[in-house]
């Protein structure tokens, strides 16, 4: 069903069907017609309770010595992912702006922080899928983000793109030799930014 965006599964057979007085509670945890032994009454019970947990249902259509349809309805998820990016800079302006040329683009759901607790903070709750951080902030800077990115095995396949208006600095050097090879240099140029993304999240 396209227009209210539900798919239907439909399983039927040519059983034995199931009595009006018992059809009510096939879904009840422990119901069971089997001996003891050969069933335990949870299969139909958990099959419920998943597909309800996914918003859909299951409704039964049975006729006694005929057989039994079982019918799942579940809604359809149309939308795409978003890539999910996470923007750090303390510099109010340039973080917007950072986060304003992502979102022209409709693939990406950008969330910002202005500093590295906020970012850590950010990156446990929401796990992006890209982090796009400065170096040079107060609390925390980008550095001590990356070391908990690298540490931390549940966080490993998050892209990092650092960004930075300071290129002498010994802190580029420490993150090259941690891995971190995407380096913007900032003052960039906006295009440059989101082909620089687009290559890194595979979208060229
Ligand atoms: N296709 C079917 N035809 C006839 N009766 C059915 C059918 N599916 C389920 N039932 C009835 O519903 C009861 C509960 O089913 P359910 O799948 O929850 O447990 P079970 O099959 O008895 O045990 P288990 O799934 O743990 O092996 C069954 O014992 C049976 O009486
Ligand atoms: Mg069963």
């Amino acid at each position: 069903n396209k227009e209210n965006k539900e798919v239907l599964i439909e399983v039927a057979d040519e059983g034995q069907g199931i009595e009006a007085d018992i059809l009510y509670k096939i879904m009840t945890p422990f119901f069971t017609t089997k001996r003891a032994g050969e069933g335990t009454g949870l299969g139909l019970a958990v099959s419920e309770k998943i597909v309800r947990e996914h918003g859909g249902q299951i409704t039964v259509i049975s006729e006694s010595g005929k057989g039994s349809v079982f019918q799942v309805v579940l809604p359809v998820d149309t939308e795409k992912r978003k890539i999910k990016v996470l923007i750090v800079d303390d510099d109010e302006g340039f973080r917007h702006s950072m986060k304003d040329v992502l979102e022209s683009r409709e693939a990406y759901a950008v969330d910002t922080a202005p500093n590295g607790v906020e970012a850590c903070i950010n990156i446990g709750k929401t796990l992006p899928d890209l982090l796009v951080v400065d170096i040079m902030m107060p609390d925390m800077d980008g550095v001590e983000v990356c070391r908990v990115i690298r540490e931390r095995k549940d966080l490993s396949r998050i892209k990092v793109l650092v960004v930075t208006g300071h290129p002498s600095s010994p802190k580029i050097r420490t993150l090259k030799e941690m891995g971190f090879t995407h380096i913007l240099l900032k003052p960039f140029k906006f295009d440059v930014f989101l082909k620089k993304i687009e290559e890194m999240m595979g979208r060229v």
